[in-house]
């Protein structure tokens, strides 16, 4: 009998994303509150099945830094392929690998650029793996200190980093030394204090965890931190918490990992996160937007800390020419056109229009972020926790999400009980998409909340 093939032209939207969904695991997350199938994207736009277009302030999660379909990208894909070079070519030298390495490395920061890269499996959290593998490799260490909030991805090694308790509980004991210590927040302070005396507080915590011979915490191989955490619910590190880290790191022989899987490349104002707030770390893991939406992941290092032997972390898909190609022409054009210093002034800009839409609304309670990298925690005002901050409000949350794609904004869900609607669209964002977004989420809250 000969198996039915599928029909070849795409159903009706809604009959797609629900076709998809039946097959897909449990364990999908973006497509339940998105229900959507996608067949176009141009700049900040994508467009589903049916021809609605939606202003996309998911981006690939951060990966797509130019939009969709960027010329720069587009043809630098189109000269890869032409080109005729093998696609795919584990850590074998081609022209593209090394013209993405020297692009990569003239942006570097200053202390890094006489440093080494790895190439690691395309995700962030290989990379993740790769540079804690690095550091107890140069240090003979094992363990890592990480915070709490912090992503830092799925496998095994970066979840057991990770705070979010959700994805860890049905697993027991993940296998791996960690330690997490308290991460600045104005709003949510873990010593519920705020501003530079909670900052303060969480740089005291780590100076004790590394300098008291009884604390507990055996000196650790690495610490790990993200300039501004992402999935945690937009927090930025404070730079006097950055300088604290730097120097405990520094002091207690350990290697100081910045996780900027998200935050690289433009998307925090400057053209990496840990710019400008002194955290000059030992190591960058980069990802997302360092592909040009392709996969592709690396670390790179001192070159002091490169110990490791040969094989010591590998993977075969280490040599995709199309990401490396997206990669070094994305490199180019986010250097070429200052687009920092555009997600600087345009996170600005969302950040005053989301405050200015929603002033006055108790549900609204902390507007936050850094560049294009910009949250708003929305709260339950009925119910405050033990500083009298009231309790964040996933439920709503979700049904803000849910009225902005109605409205034709994708927005992201994050923090703590997934109640920070998050904005990280393209940085090629013009002031004009800023400042419809923040029109439409004011519109959202005001109709989710009086739906509730
Ligand atoms: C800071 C950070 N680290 C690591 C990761 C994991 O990256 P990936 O999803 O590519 O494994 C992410 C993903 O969002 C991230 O934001």
């Amino acid at each position: 009998m000969t198996a039915r093939m599928p029909a070849t032209e795409p159903p009706a939207d809604e009959l797609q994303a629900a076709r998809g969904q039946r097959r897909e695991s449990a364990a999908r997350t973006y497509s339940r509150r998105l229900p959507i199938a996608l067949v176009g994207g141009e700049g900040v736009h994508v467009r589903d099945g049916a021809g609605r277009v939606y202003l996309d302030c998911l981006a690939g999660a951060g990966a797509l830094a130019l939009g969709h379909g960027h010329p720069a990208v587009v043809s630098a894909l189109r000269a890869a392929l032409d080109s005729g070079v093998p696609l795919t070519t584990l850590d074998l030298d081609t022209p593209l690998r090394d013209a993405f390495v020297e692009t990569l490395f003239a942006v570097l920061p200053e202390s890094l650029r006489g440093g080494r890269i790895q190439f690691c499996g395309p995700t962030g959290s290989d990379a993740v793996e790769a540079a804690v593998k690095l550091a107890r490799t140069a240090t003979g260490r094992s363990g890592a200190i990480a915070f709490g909030g912090a992503y830092h991805g799925m496998t095994q090694g970066a979840l057991a980093l990770s705070g979010a308790h959700a994805p860890k509980a049905p697993l027991g004991a993940l296998g791996a030394d960690v330690q997490h210590l308290p991460f600045p927040s104005a709003y949510r302070c873990p010593f519920g204090e705020g501003g530079e005396r909670g900052a303060d507080l969480c740089a005291r915590a780590l100076r004790w965890a590394l300098t008291d011979t009884h604390s507990g915490i055996l000196p650790p191989a690495a610490i790990l931190v993200e300039p501004v955490q992402g999935e945690g619910g937009v927090h930025p590190a404070p730079a006097s918490f950055a300088r604290a880290v730097r120097r405990a790191a520094g002091d207690a022989g350990c290697v100081l990992i910045a996780d900027e899987v998200q935050t690289g490349l433009g998307r925090t104002g400057a053209l990496w996160g840990s710019d400008g707030i002194g955290l000059d770390p030992d190591v960058l893991v980069l990802s997302k937007a360092v592909g040009g939406g392709q996969p592709l992941a690396v670390i790179v290092y001192r070159a002091g800390l490169d110990t490791w032997e040969p094989g010591a972390h590998a993977g075969t898909f280490r040599g995709n020419q199309l990401a490396l190609a997206a990669g070094a022409a994305t490199i180019r054009h986010i250097v070429d056109h200052d687009l920092p210093a555009r997600a600087a002034t345009l996170g600005e800009r969302l950040l005053d229009g989301l405050r200015e839409q929603t002033a006055g609304l108790p549900v609204v309670g902390d507007v936050r972020g850094r560049g294009l990298m910009v949250g708003v925690e929305l709260v339950d005002p009925r119910r405050c926790d033990a500083d009298g901050v009231p309790r964040p409000d996933g439920g709503l949350a979700g049904a803000v999400q849910r009225a902005m794609l109605e409205r034709g904004v994708l927005v992201e869900i994050g923090g703590r009980e997934g109640a920070v609607v998050r904005f990280l669209p393209p940085l090629i964002i013009e002031a004009e998409h800023v400042d419809r977004i923040a029109e439409t989420f004011g519109q959202a809250v005001w109709s989710a909340w009086r739906a509730t």
